[in-house]
C-alpha cells in the first residue's frame, strides 16, 4: 500500500511538472514606429515606438504575460529573445514596409527566426493581426508585394468560411455556438486600407505555403482572405482584429455585442494556447521580470484624438533594460519568484514528455493491480 501512494505521488507530481512549463506562456508583440509628425510625437516627447495596449489585454485576458519586443535591433538581440518566449505576436497598425529599421525590419528577424526555430524542432507560434498578417505573408514571400487596395476601413463582417475551414488547426476545435455567431452576425472588425485575394494567392502560389480559411467582402463588394494558417509552420493570419471588441471603444463601428466578443476571445485562446505548447523559458526571474511589459504603463491615448484607447509609449532610452532588483528565482525565498517558472528538465532528448507518460504506465498499473 505504501508503495501505491508513492507511485501515485509521482505520477501526480510529474502530471503536475509536465504542466507547470507551458501553461503560463509569455509572448512577445512587436513595437512599432510612430510617425514622426503625428498625434504621439505632438503630445509626448521623444516617444519612438509604441504598443497598442488592447493587444496587451487580448493576450492577458487568454492566461499570457507580455513582453514588448523593440525595434531597430540587430539580428542577435531577436534571436536571444526567441529563445526565451513561447510565441510571437505582430500587431496591426500604419507603417510602410520600406521603412528601415522599423516594424517591417524587426518583423523580418522575427518570422525567419520562427521558420528557424521550428525547422529545430523548436515549438515557435507566430501571429499576426491586419498589417501583422500582411507582413507575415510579405516575408514569407521574399518581400513581393501581393496586396491589393481595398475599402475595407470600419466595417463589421461576419465570417464567411470555406468549406474545409475546420480541417485546419485553428478551427479544428471550435463549437458549434461560436461557429454559429461568427457565421450569422458581424463579429469580426476591419480596419484596413489593403488585402489579399485568392486570385493571388493561386497566381503566385502563395496557395501552396497558406491555407485560406474565410473570405470577406470590402465596402465595394472585393473579395479578399479574412483568415489563415501556414501549411508547414505554426503562423496565423488574420484580416481583421479580433482585439477590438473586447478593447476599444473609439469607432462607433466596432461591435461589442456578447456574440463579437466571444469570438474575438476565441482567437486569443486559441493562439495562448498555441504558445502554452512551447517550452521555452528566461534564465532566471530576474531577467524575466525585465523583460515585462509590466514595467511600463500605458497612456490614455483616445481622450488626445488616438483611435488606440491606450498605448504602451516607449523612448529609446526605455527600450533598455529596466533597473530593477534581483529577484530570486525560488518562491520559497521570499521573491514569490514573481510567476518564474524554469524548464524543469534540461534539454537531453525530451525527457519532460517521458517523464508523464511513464507515470501514466505506472497509474495503469497501478489500476490493473487493484482490479
Ligand atoms: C527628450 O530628448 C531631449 C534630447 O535628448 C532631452 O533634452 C529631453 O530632456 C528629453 N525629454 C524627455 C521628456 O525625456
Ligand atoms: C548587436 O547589438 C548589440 C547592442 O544592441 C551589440 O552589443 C552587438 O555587438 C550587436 N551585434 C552585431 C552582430 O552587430
Ligand atoms: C515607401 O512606400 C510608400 C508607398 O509606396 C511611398 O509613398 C514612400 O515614398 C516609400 N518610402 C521610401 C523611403 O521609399
Ligand atoms: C465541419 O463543418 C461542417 C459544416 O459546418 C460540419 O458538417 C462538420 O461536422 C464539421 N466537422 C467537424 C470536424 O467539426
Ligand atoms: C451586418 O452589417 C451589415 C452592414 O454592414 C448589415 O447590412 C447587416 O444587417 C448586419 N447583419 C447583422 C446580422 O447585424
Ligand atoms: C494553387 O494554385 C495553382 C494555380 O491555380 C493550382 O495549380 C494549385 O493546384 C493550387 N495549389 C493548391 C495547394 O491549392
Ligand atoms: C540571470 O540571467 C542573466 C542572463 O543570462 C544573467 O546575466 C544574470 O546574471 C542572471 N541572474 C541571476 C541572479 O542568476
Ligand atoms: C522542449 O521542447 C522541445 C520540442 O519542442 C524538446 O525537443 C525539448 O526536449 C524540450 N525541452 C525540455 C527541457 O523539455
Amino acid at each position: 500500500m505504501p508503495k501505491l501512494f508513492i507511485s501515485l505521488l509521482i505520477s501526480i507530481g510529474s502530471l503536475l511538472i509536465a504542466s507547470a512549463a507551458i501553461s503560463s506562456p509569455i509572448i512577445g508583440i512587436l513595437t512599432q514606429e510612430v510617425y514622426t509628425d503625428g498625434l504621439i510625437s505632438r503630445h509626448f516627447d521623444n516617444k519612438t515606438s509604441y504598443i497598442a495596449a488592447s493587444y496587451v489585454k487580448y493576450l492577458e485576458g487568454a492566461g499570457a504575460r507580455v513582453v514588448p519586443v523593440w525595434i531597430g535591433r540587430n539580428r542577435s538581440y531577436y534571436e536571444d529573445l526567441m529563445y526565451k518566449i513561447n510565441g510571437v505576436l505582430l500587431p496591426g497598425g500604419a507603417t510602410w514596409f520600406n521603412q528601415s529599421n522599423g516594424y517591417a525590419d524587426a518583423g523580418e528577424h522575427l518570422v525567419q527566426l520562427a521558420m528557424e526555430l521550428n525547422d529545430q524542432g523548436i515549438f515557435m507560434p507566430v501571429w499576426g493581426t491586419c498589417l501583422g498578417m500582411e507582413l507575415m505573408v510579405y516575408k514569407l514571400a521574399d518581400g513581393s508585394e501581393h496586396r491589393i487596395n481595398c475599402q475595407g476601413k470600419g466595417i463589421a463582417l461576419p465570417m464567411e468560411f470555406k468549406e474545409d475551414f475546420n480541417k485546419s488547426r485553428l478551427f479544428a476545435y471550435i463549437s458549434d455556438d461560436i461557429v454559429a455567431n461568427m457565421v450569422n452576425k458581424n463579429v469580426t472588425y476591419h480596419w484596413h486600407q489593403f488585402c489579399y485575394t485568392e486570385k493571388d494567392f493561386e497566381r503566385d502560389l502563395l496557395n501552396e505555403t497558406w491555407r485560406v480559411l474565410s473570405l470577406n467582402h470590402d465596402w465595394d463588394g472585393v473579395e479578399f482572405i479574412s483568415t489563415m494558417e501556414h501549411k508547414k509552420y505554426p503562423f496565423y493570419g488574420v484580416q481583421f482584429h479580433p482585439e477590438k471588441p473586447m478593447y476599444e471603444f473609439t469607432k462607433a463601428s466596432i461591435p461589442h455585442t456578447a456574440a463579437a466578443v466571444i469570438s474575438g476571445q476565441f482567437f486569443a485562446d486559441f493562439f495562448v494556447n498555441e504558445a502554452r505548447k512551447s517550452n521555452q523559458s528566461f534564465a532566471n526571474a530576474t531577467e524575466q521580470a525585465r523583460a515585462l511589459i509590466y514595467n511600463f504603463k500605458p497612456e490614455y491615448t483616445s481622450i488626445l484624438g488616438s483611435s488606440y484607447i491606450q498605448q504602451y509609449l516607449f523612448t529609446n532610452d526605455e527600450m533598455e533594460i529596466p533597473d530593477i532588483p534581483e529577484i530570486p528565482d525560488d518562491p520559497d525565498e521570499g521573491g514569490n519568484g514573481n510567476g518564474y517558472i524554469p524548464i524543469i528538465v534540461d534539454g537531453g532528448g525530451g525527457s519532460s514528455s517521458i517523464l508523464p507518460l511513464f507515470s501514466g504506465l505506472l497509474l495503469t498499473l497501478l489500476i490493473l493491480s487493484n482490479n
